[in-house]
């Protein structure tokens, strides 16, 4: 059975460049030059790579630019694998099946200011922002970008950097900046953004925690690992559009409950961070614990990697 068709995009890999330290710049392309379907600045997408793996990229183009996916991948050697098999198996000319562009932000939507922050790579959702940013006016932007010594994306970055749009923070020469200096008082004019390392992430979180939440948007590099609740109780999953009903058992993910019972769910990585297995749901009392839907999203969504229920029983629009 096969609630939710897993919907994957083909593209071919049209050029891959070299971007600054252990970096590599992936440009994803139609096989017959179609424009892609079409995405918000900074959006994600998932990679189905040719040895199996799924793995999440941001977007560093930006939305006006749709003939084509940009994604700069970082060589992680003690990672998952996915950037391993990006840098070492992927050619010009492959084929490689995407997801559907998901996430991103309303740049500019009802703000005077952004303010992101980005460690390293994680500079690349930012990249795609303040393309748009810069070309449509709508609002205006600073991009900090936290690095050791060596700029990651140098050569795109140049012309924001050129504008002075991007102010540039070695560490290696003036040590870690003071986070909350740079992102400054909070107001609803404001959006501030950060993605990073954990340590700059949390960093962000603690200096936003007075923020509204809707103005302040995290993006983590890896997934916490998942804790299994030494409480949780069995509940019943219910299937909306099926009638289908699923057992999960004390201690079982949603996410394994419902591959178990030949459900096909979109992954990434499994750990609540990226968005990829985000599912509606109808009645019942989730249990989030991702860290990537807003509290409006929660009100309709969950991650069934991490969700968890406080009731009996929880029905899914599935
Ligand atoms: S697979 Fe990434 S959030 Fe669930």
């Amino acid at each position: 059975m096969t609630a939710r068709p897993i919907t994957t995009v083909r593209t071919v890999v049209a050029a891959i460049e070299e971007a600054g330290p252990g970096i590599k710049l992936f440009t994803l392309t139609d096989p017959d030059q179609w424009e892609l379907p079409p995405f918000k600045p900074g959006a994600h997408i998932d990679l189905h790579l040719p040895n199996g793996l799924v793995r999440t990229y941001s977007l560093c183009n930006e939305p006006a630019d749709n003939a084509r996916y940009v994604i700069a991948v970082k060589l992680e050697p003690d990672g998952r694998g996915g950037s391993r098999a990006l840098h070492d198996d992927v050619r010009v000319g492959d084929a490689i099946g995407v997801s559907l562009p998901r996430g991103g932000l309303d740049c500019g939507a009802g703000l005077a200011r952004h303010v992101f922050v980005a460690g390293g790579i994680g500079v690349t959702p930012f990249l795609s922002m303040a393309r748009h940013l810069a070309r449509t006016g709508v609002a205006d932007f600073v991009l900090h970008l936290i690095v050791r010594e060596e700029l990651p994306l140098a050569r795109h970055l140049a012309p924001l950097i050129n504008e002075g749009r991007v102010v540039v923070h070695r560490t290696s020469r003036t040590g870690r900046p003071d986070l909350a200096a740079l992102i400054g008082e909070g107001g609803s004019e404001t959006l501030v953004a950060c993605c990073g390392p954990d340590g700059m992430t949390d960093d962000f979180e603690r200096a936003t925690s007075a923020w509204p939440a809707a103005n302040v948007h995290i993006e983590r590099f890896v997934a916490p690992p998942v804790v299994i609740d030494p409480d949780a109780k069995p509940f019943a999953l219910s299937l909306a559009r099926s009638g289908t009903e699923i057992q999960v058992r004390a201690g079982q993910t949603m996410l394994v409950a419902l591959q178990e019972a030949g459900i096909d769910i979109a992954t990434s990585c499994c750990g609540g961070i990226c968005g990829a297995c985000k599912v509606g749901w109808l009645e019942g009392k989730p249990v989030h614990r991702d860290r990537v839907l807003s509290t409006y999203e929660r009100e309709r969504y969950l991650m069934v990697c991490v969700a968890g229920s406080d009731a009996d029983r929880l029905v899914l629009d599935l």
